[in-house]
């Protein structure tokens, strides 16, 4: 297997084509294991997504559009039920200090808890992420939907989480009280809370807390594939960073433009990614080509 070499070190990344169940079952005959599990599944649309093609360039360029994937069931039933089949195969992945991310909407992320519930047990939720966004406004007689849901679980709730501690900035309130120092929390000899105190140090931040407020994916932005649904690289950043270790591997079973891919690669982690679309494998396939990356690529009919 091919090894590329990458900012933080070395970065094995494969693809596998095919339908993820089996996929993840020939994975776990194989022996692997990964520390992350980043799952962002067709979202019960009810829609065929579509992905714009440009052909050309300038005033020349036309457009075509190609089946990404599809996107309608036959009820809702049937949708939980292929949703929680591929997560009890996500938890047989993880390795024992692992833990798996499931991306999902508001309109399905209160059944597929409790689904991971009763898969990973409810001691071993660990979070829920509400991602919030900007977007254009839509037309709508209702607050505008401005959140993803981002479902974290761990494999086994009694060791210790593999988790890197991520920082957000000091509130304005605080720098302008506390300048950009780290305070020390005080207690009066009643053990009441005092006025903090000073430290030389520089302050970290703030410990991230569960709401993230992170862009889309601006029209014109350079990592933009026009796959439909692509998620923002900075968005994985979080994820991938606080989930796992250099070195460690990260597994997408529903990888799309490869995402996952290219920010674990960033990264120095190691990769695997399934899909069942030709669309999606050929937009990860270049992406990652045009990143310099290496790729190593399996089709379920042609491995083992
Ligand atoms: C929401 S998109 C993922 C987008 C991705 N996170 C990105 O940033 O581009 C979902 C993907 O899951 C794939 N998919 C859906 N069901 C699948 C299955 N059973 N096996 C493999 N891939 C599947 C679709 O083809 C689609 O590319």
């Amino acid at each position: 297997m091919s090894q590329v070499a990458s900012e933080h070190g070395t970065s094995r990344l494969r693809l596998v084509a095919g339908d993820n169940l089996p996929a993840m079952a020939r994975l776990a005959t194989e022996g692997v294991r990964v520390e992350l599990a980043y799952l962002d599944p067709p979202f019960f649309t009810q829609r065929l997504h579509l992905r714009t093609v440009r052909h050309g360039r300038g005033g020349e360029a036309t457009r075509s559009k190609v089946t990404a994937f599809d996107d309608r069931w036959p009820n809702f039933d049937a949708y939980l039920e292929v949703m929680e089949a591929r997560i009890v195969a996500v938890r047989e992945l993880l390795s024992d200090q692992g833990a798996m991310v499931l991306h999902v909407d508001p309109t399905s992320s209160h059944y597929l808890k409790v689904a991971c519930d009763r898969i990973f047990g409810r001691d071993a939720f660990a979070s829920e992420i509400v991602w919030r966004y900007r977007r254009w406004p839509a037309r709508t007689r209702n607050f505008q939907r401005v959140h993803d849901v981002l479902l974290r679980y761990v494999k086994n709730p009694r060791l210790e989480p593999r988790f890197v501690q991520l920082y957000e900035p000091l509130a304005p309130s605080t720098v302008a009280t506390w300048g950009q120092a780290k305070q020390l929390a005080a207690f009066g000899r009643d053990g009441r809370r005092v006025r903090s105190t000073r430290t030389d140090e520089a302050s970290p931040g703030v410990p991230m807390g569960d709401v993230w407020e992170i862009g889309v994916i601006a029209p014109v932005a350079r990592e933009r594939t026009g796959y439909p649904t692509q998620k923002p690289a900075a968005l994985l950043e979080r994820i991938v960073a606080s989930g796992t270790y250099p070195g460690d591997t990260v597994l997408d079973p529903y990888c799309g433009s490869g995402t996952t891919l290219a920010v674990a690669a960033t990264l120095g982690r190691h990769a695997i990614g399934i899909d069942q679309s030709p669309e999606a494998l050929r937009v990860t396939r270049e992406r990652l080509a045009a990143a310099g990356r290496e790729l190593v690529e399996e089709s379920l009919a042609t491995t083992g």
